[in-house]
């Protein structure tokens, strides 16, 4: 689907869609709507199906809630095919993860498939690093790394207007 003038669908995936991607979704929705951006649609799906109809990890969403980011009532969902037709960006959490939505990649696809942390401003690293079997640590990370690249993504949305 073409891109609208001042419109963006972002898709972020993740493994499961319980950790990163719907950490993702809330915070660069709640940063975009800050900036002014009320075209932008955001989403998050996992390349795995273990979690789907499932609710954010619980550590998650309490990292999530300590910076003011409200995501308990997301639900885990599968990446779909016909998600390259819906979405203007499709950015992965990690390597694996974009490895796994370039094998779903349709010929001719016209979204941007790529890494989310491409778009962080600063010396980020070039992955989220998953926090599922980590300590809680991991998931104050993963809001760190996520709020970089939301940045990031929110100034090269506006760049392009
Ligand atoms: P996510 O984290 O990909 O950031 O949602 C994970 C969630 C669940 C599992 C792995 C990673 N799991 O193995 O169940």
């Amino acid at each position: 689907m073409p891109e609208e003038a001042n419109s963006a669908r972002v898709l972020f995936v993740c493994l499961g869609n319980i950790c990163r991607s719907p950490t993702a979704q809330g915070v660069f929705e709640s940063l975009a709507k800050q900036a002014g951006m009320a075209n932008v649609q955001a989403d998050s799906c996992g390349t795995g199906d273990w979690h789907v109809g499932s609710a954010p990890d619980s550590r998650t969403t309490d990292a999530a809630a300590a910076r003011g980011y409200a995501i308990a009532h997301l639900r885990a969902r599968q990446l779909q095919s016909h998600d390259f037709d819906r979405f203007d960006y499709i950015l992965a959490m990690d390597k694996a993860n974009l490895h796994d939505v370039q094998m779903m990649s349709p010929r001719g696809c016209r979204s941007h498939v790529g890494l989310f942390m491409d778009f962080a401003r600063d010396r980020s690293p070039a992955e989220v690093p998953d926090p599922y079997y980590g300590g809680n640590k991991g998931f104050d990370q993963v809001l760190n790394l996520v709020e970089a690249a939301s940045a990031g993504l929110i100034l090269t949305l506006k760049a392009r207007r």
